[in-house]
C-alpha cells in the first residue's frame, strides 16, 4: 500500500530517456498548432489510441512522426522543460538525457536549434530545480555510418555541452559493428560511449557493443541472461545495464511484466538500473517504472533501493557526488 510512497521518497537518477520520447500528446498538439502543422490525428485521444505497438519499429514510426512537429529552439526548450518538471515532481535528482539530432537535421532543422533549446532547459533545471544532468547524442543506427560522422562533425562546436554518444533506433539488422569507426572518432573527441543493445537484437550485439564499440554502459541489454559468459563479463567489468520495464512490455520485448529479467540480473550481481525510455509513449515515467516492476516481481525494499543506488553508481557523476546521493537513498 505504501509502495508508491516508498518509491517516490527515494532520490533517483534517470539514465535512459529519449527526450523526443517524452513528448506528451497535449504538448504535441499545442506546438503543432503554433507551428501551423496539421497532425494526422484529429484529437489527443485518437493520437493516444495509436500508441499500441507490436515491436520496436511500429513504435519508432510513430515516434519519428511526432518529432516532426518540433521546428524551433522554443519547441525543443518546451519539450525538455516539460520533462524536467515532471521528473522533478517524482524526486529525480539527476538525468542523463538522449537526443537524436538526425531526426531533426534530416528535416532541415539545424543542429544548433535542437541543442540550444535542450541545453537552455537543462541549465534552467540545474539552477531552479536542482537537477544535475548529462547530455548524450544518439546516432540513428538505421542510417549509415557516414551520416553518423556528419552528425559528429556538427556536434563539435557544442562538445562542451555533450557528455557522450549513444546508438539507438531499429536494432535488428543494424549491429554495433556498423559504427566502429564513428565510435572510435567520438571517443577521440572526449565523448563517453554507450549503445542500445540486446533490446530486440541478439546477445551478439551486446558483445559487439563491448568489444567493438568499447561502450561503458549498455542500454537495455535484456537478452544478456541468454549467455552466462556475458553475464560474468558484465559483473566483472561493472558494465551497467539501463533497463526500461514499461518500454519492454509496450514493445513486446517481454510478454508481461512478471517476466522482466531485472530481479535475476540483480541476483547475479549485474549493475541493473530502471528508467523510462520514452515515457510519453509507454505509459509512465520513473516512478511508474519502479512501481510496476516492484509490484510484478515482488521486489522488497532492499532490492528497490539497490536499483536506485545502482543508477547513481552507473551515472557519470563524480564519485563524491555519487556517494552523497547514495547516502541519501539509504
Ligand atoms: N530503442 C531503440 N531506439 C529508440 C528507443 C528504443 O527503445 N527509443 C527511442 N529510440
Ligand atoms: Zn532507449
Amino acid at each position: 500500500p505504501n509502495l508508491k510512497k516508498v518509491i517516490k521518497g527515494i532520490p533517483k537518477a534517470e539514465l535512459h530517456l529519449h527526450i523526443e520520447g517524452s513528448f506528451e500528446p497535449e504538448l504535441m498538439f499545442q506546438i503543432a498548432k503554433r507551428n501551423n502543422i496539421i497532425l494526422d490525428y484529429d484529437s489527443i485521444d485518437s493520437l493516444k489510441k495509436a500508441y499500441q505497438f507490436n515491436n520496436l519499429q511500429e513504435f519508432l514510426d510513430i515516434y519519428y512522426t511526432g518529432a516532426k512537429v518540433l521546428l524551433y529552439e522554443q519547441d525543443f526548450y518546451d519539450l525538455t522543460w516539460a520533462y524536467l518538471n515532471k521528473v522533478h515532481d517524482q524526486n529525480v535528482v539527476h538525468v542523463e538525457v538522449f537526443f537524436d539530432p538526425q531526426t531533426h537535421t534530416d528535416r532541415g532543422v539545424d543542429f544548433a536549434v535542437v541543442i540550444n533549446g535542450i541545453y537552455k532547459a537543462l541549465e534552467k533545471a540545474k539552477q531552479e530545480l536542482n537537477i544535475s544532468y548529462k547530455l548524450i547524442m544518439s546516432y540513428l543506427r538505421h542510417l549509415s555510418e557516414e551520416e553518423a560522422f556528419k552528425t559528429l562533425e556538427s556536434s563539435l562546436p557544442y562538445k562542451d555541452w555533450i557528455d557522450g554518444v549513444g546508438l539507438d533506433s531499429s536494432e535488428i539488422g543494424n549491429p554495433p559493428s556498423k559504427f566502429v569507426q564513428v565510435f572510435k572518432a567520438s571517443a577521440k573527441h572526449g565523448y563517453k560511449l554507450v549503445a542500445h543493445a540486446g533490446e530486440e537484437g541478439p546477445v551478439d550485439y551486446i558483445w559487439e557493443a563491448l568489444d567493438l564499440l568499447k561502450v561503458i554502459r549498455i542500454d537495455h541489454g535484456n537478452r544478456c541472461l541468454d549467455d552466462e559468459k556475458l553475464v560474468q563479463r558484465l559483473v566483472k567489468e561493472k558494465i551497467p545495464l539501463t533497463l526500461c520495464p514499461l518500454s519492454n512490455v509496450a514493445l513486446k520485448v517481454i510478454s508481461k511484466m512478471e517476466e522482466h529479467p531485472v530481479a535475476k540480473m540483480l541476483e547475479k550481481g549485474i549493475i541493473a538500473t530502471i528508467h523510462s525510455d520514452d515515457p510519453a509513449y509507454f505509459g509512465g515515467y520513473m516512478n511508474a517504472n519502479f512501481y510496476e516492476t516492484a509490484k510484478a516481481l515482488n521486489l522488497n525494499k532492499r532490492q528497490i533501493m539497490q536499483l536506485a543506488i545502482n543508477a547513481f553508481e552507473a551515472s557519470w557523476l563524480s564519485s563524491n557526488v555519487k556517494e552523497k546521493h547514495i547516502l541519501e537513498v539509504k
